[in-house]
């Protein structure tokens, strides 16, 4: 569906595999600074992680979805997953990183590096995503990749990290660049 294995500057984008639960529990998911903007709960063993990643991997064969873990080039350390979710013409970009790693630009590089490829698929015209409207660390990396500010969603998703009731959510976003149109039949 998309390319895998990416290579960017410093980081390794590649398909999630079953065996990469333990290195997502413990680098990652089971941070509850990392999933506290994150529409799905800490995970609290290992196997949240490989339940996670079967359903994953169901979404792929749906062709619902697409996920790249990302990994260090230099170290081979697993930092985090970028995936895209596919409705018709609409693409949704979502990405987390291991606390290690913040502030390094690993989002940016990772996401710029998919961005191009969502372009390729011609039935997608349009790319968004979402973050809560306090997380401006997240929303300045879609600024950093090209997406625009749309508006902001009040009271959209429920975040499990912060409770039942539902977020105000910041929605960015970008239509198929003029230079990537693809022909079509
Ligand atoms: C959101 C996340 C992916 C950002 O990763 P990152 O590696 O820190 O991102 P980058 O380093 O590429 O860029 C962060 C940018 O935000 C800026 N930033 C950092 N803290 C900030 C803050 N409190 N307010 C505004 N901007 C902030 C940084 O300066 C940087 O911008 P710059 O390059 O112009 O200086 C990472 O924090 C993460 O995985 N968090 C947990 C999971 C998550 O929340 N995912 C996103 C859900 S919407």
């Amino acid at each position: 569906m998309f390319p895998s294995p990416i290579e960017t500057e410093r980081l390794l984008l590649r398909r999630p595999m079953l065996s990469d639960a333990s290195d997502i529990y413990n680098n990652y998911a089971s941070n509850p600074r990392v999933t506290r903007y994150l529409c799905w709960p800490t995970h609290r063993s290992v196997s949240d992680s490989e339940r996670f990643l079967r359903q994953l991997s169901d979404a792929v064969a749906r062709e619902e979805q697409f996920s790249w873990t990302i990994v260090e080039r230099d170290s081979r350390w697993l930092c985090g997953m970028i995936g895209v979710s596919i409705n018709s013409a609409r693409a949704t970009i979502g990405y987390c990183l291991a606390e290690e790693v913040w502030g390094t630009g690993y989002a940016s590089e990772a996401t710029a590096a998919i961005v191009p490829l969502l372009w390729q698929r011609p039935e997608i015209k349009r790319l968004e995503a979402n973050c809560h409207s306090k997380h401006l660390r997240s929303a300045r990396v879609l600024e950093k990749v090209g997406l625009r500010y749309i508006g902001i969603d009040r009271e959209h998703s429920v975040l499990p990290a912060l409770g039942p009731a539902r977020q105000d959510m910041l929605r960015y976003g970008i239509t198929r660049p003029k230079g990537m149109l693809v022909k079509e039949d």
